[in-house]
């Protein structure tokens, strides 16, 4: 198989990126991680970059010619697919618009129920029974893209922040891999 190669974007912990980095391995996944970027320089997430040996970059959001430079590192890597794995920043639409459907986001949520943060605060708050989350294209709109898949479950009676979180995170490490799956079937 001819893998794609593919860049993940973090803002934080990178359980995500982990997961992704673990499937990557595997000869029948179909990407091959070239590049990893961070928004934040002490983003937990980066420990991975430096464990697997997967070259990183730590934008400066506030330095307007960031995108510029980040467009030439993603083009010299012929990178073809961006994943956000927990990238807590919106992306330029003239970024989004030079990777059109090329950019995948995973969200703790059932979109198109409870887009932005805070998900699982709200979710609780609302009583919902049902709780998953989402991979999606990335398009202008915030988490608001074509869908790719969704995965769910249900919540317990003493269902707190934390245990949602686990619960939903657990979820999103096979959403994930099983989405990219489904683009390059
Ligand atoms: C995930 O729950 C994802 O849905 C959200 O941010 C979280 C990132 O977690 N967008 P991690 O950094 O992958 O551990």
């Amino acid at each position: 198989m001819v893998k794609k190669n593919a860049c993940v974007f973090i803002s934080g912990t990178g359980t995500n990126l982990k997961s992704l980095i673990n499937n990557s391995r595997d000869y029948n996944f179909p990407i091959n991680i070239k590049l990893i970027v961070s928004n934040k320089k002490k983003a937990k997430g980066l420990n991975f970059a430096k464990k697997f040996a997967i070259p990183f970059i730590i934008i400066n959001t506030k330095n307007k010619l960031f995108e510029k430079k980040l467009l030439i590192e993603i083009k010299k890597r012929k990178i073809s697919l961006i994943c956000l794995a927990g990238y807590m920043q919106v992306l330029s639409k003239r970024f989004i618009s030079n990777f059109k459907g090329k950019i995948l986001n995973i969200h703790p949520s059932l979109l198109p129920k409870y887009k932005g943060t805070n998900t699982f605060k709200r979710i609780l708050n609302n009583n919902e029974t049902i709780a998953g989350c989402t991979v999606h294209f990335v398009n202008d709109k915030l988490d608001s893209g074509k869908i790719i898949l969704k995965k769910k479950f249900n919540l317990s009676i003493d269902e707190n922040e934390m245990s949602l979180k686990k619960k939903t995170q657990k979820l999103e490490y096979r959403a994930f891999s099983e989405a990219i799956n489904k683009i390059y079937r």
